[in-house]
């Protein structure tokens, strides 16, 4: 099994979530209208505990410092704050230090491993002007050649989409896809995509859109025994769910990526998680400071490990406070919050369910999902519901959630989307169903 939320665990109870609303600055500020804000957009990015706004600021108002580059104190400091991070995001995840590549956002963390691929595939394993100190050539798992399949699915969001659409024109290799069953979730019965000729298979492990969880076991198999490197996007999950890198590895998943801004951290700051091997394969993209071993004016020498992909000064103040995040998540712990969420996507769903006109993209079962669920409304235009619910303080997402062939599936080119989070209240989410039940009368009559 490659993910599994602890079926006994209780969610936190309401005083519990009472203080971890107290935690949070956001709701001392109302929404407009001067109505309490119900914020249910964690899907498109986190709010933020005072404990990592206050961490971001100690870390300039104490530590600012160049890491890794002297040996006064406060860069002393900031240099601890750096590979301290390393260790906080690996553990929270299941992983070493060793693997865990700082990145400016998950974006750029797939876009490291596609372009890496490129590079590698097009025969300048170690750049133009440089070489890896300890590592000769790519291992051949990262070639891509013509012909040869790379694999996503239907439902991913455009960020890990779009990479690999480059990298298959640049490669002359095939772009193909799992699709999707009728309520939109990821059909293993289409995995018979993934042939022996497939080099990559990247895909979500949560639909952003959907909320619905990939079923991985049923098709790391096959991207196995093909010897494909598998990409997995955790940006949805890692919040909402127990990640366990090592079983994930152990499952077949060669890398994954992580998104702080979604975790409750800051922006500007994310990470690519993956074997040392591969890492250890894969040739530099950025160049520059910080990512270099010897330089001599013809060429130059590139350090092994995750600071060879960490060209330039780094988010120092975002790690710091992206690693008070992630404690704080584990402090509330994982199993708790998804079992907590569990229950409101519920009954987000039996609310929605008694709605007119109302249409879910997605499972109608709370089973195997989380708590993101999008929908329609017939006649009216999701931008419209959007304006509806925010007259009502209820914040929610509308658009193409960066998932224009997912909602292409659906016959449809936008939706409007509620996410949960950590401070979400069975009382938030009446609101949200009550304003959304309101909608079509506004409009409609
Ligand atoms: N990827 C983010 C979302 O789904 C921005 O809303």
């Amino acid at each position: 099994m490659t993910h599994q939320p602890d079926p006994a665990a209780r969610p936190l109870s309401a005083a519990e979530v009472a203080a971890v609303r107290a935690d949070f600055p956001y709701l001392e500020r109302p929404a407009r209208n001067g109505r309490a804000l119900a914020y249910l957009d964690w899907g498109a990015t986190s709010q933020k505990p005072a404990a990592v706004i206050a961490r971001e600021a100690e870390f300039l108002r104490r530590s600012n410092g160049a890491a890794g580059r002297s040996t006064y104190q406060i860069a002393d400091e900031a240099t601890a704050v750096w590979d301290g991070a390393r260790r906080t995001v690996g553990a929270f995840v299941g992983a070493r230090a060793e693997q865990v590549v700082f990145t400016k956002n998950a974006t750029e963390a797939i876009n490291l491993v596609a372009l890496a691929i490129g590079h590698a595939s097009l025969g300048r394993p170690a750049g133009r002007g440089g070489a890896i100190a300890d590592a000769a050539d790519p291992s051949r798992r990262l070639l891509v050649a013509p012909g040869d399949r790379i694999v996503v699915t239907r439902a991913e969001h455009h960020a890990n989409l779009v990479p690999w659409q480059e990298l298959a024109a640049r490669t002359g290799a095939e772009l193909r896809w799992l699709d999707l069953t009728g309520d939109g979730r990821i059909d293993p019965a289409t995995a018979d995509v993934i042939t022996g000729r497939t080099r990559v298979v990247a895909l979500t492990h949560a639909s952003n859109v959907t909320g619905a969880i990939t079923p991985l076991d049923a098709v790391l198999p096959a991207a196995r025994a093909a010897g494909a490197l598998v990409v997995l996007d955790t940006c949805q999950s890692a919040a909402h769910l127990p990640l366990d890198f090592a079983a994930l590895s152990a499952a077949g998943v060669d890398a994954m990526v992580l998104s702080s801004h979604k975790m409750l951290g800051p922006t500007g700051i994310g990470a690519l998680v993956a074997a040392e091997d591969l890492l250890q394969a894969m040739p530099p993209v950025l160049t520059g400071g910080s990512m270099i071993e010897v330089v001599r004016m013809e060429s130059s020498t590139y350090m092994s490990g995750p600071a060879r992909f960490e060209a330039g000064s780094q988010p120092l103040a975002q790690a710091a406070g992206w690693c008070t995040a992630l404690e704080y998540l584990a402090g509330l712990g994982m199993d708790r919050l998804h079992a907590g969420e569990a229950a409101l996507t519920e009954r987000i769903l039996e609310g929605l369910a008694g709605i007119d006109g109302l249409r879910l993209l997605g499972p109608t079962g709370a089973d195997e999902r989380l708590g993101v669920v999008a929908f329609t409304l017939d006649g009216v235009h999701p931008h419209d519901v959007g304006q509806v619910l925010d007259a009502a303080g209820v914040a929610v997402r509308t658009g193409h959630h960066c998932a224009q062939p997912l909602h292409a599936h659906f016959g449809v080119h936008a939706s409007s989307r509620v996410s949960l989070g950590p401070t979400t209240t069975p009382e938030e989410v009446d609101r949200f169903l009550q304003a959304v039940a309101s909608v079509r009368s506004y409009f409609l009559g």
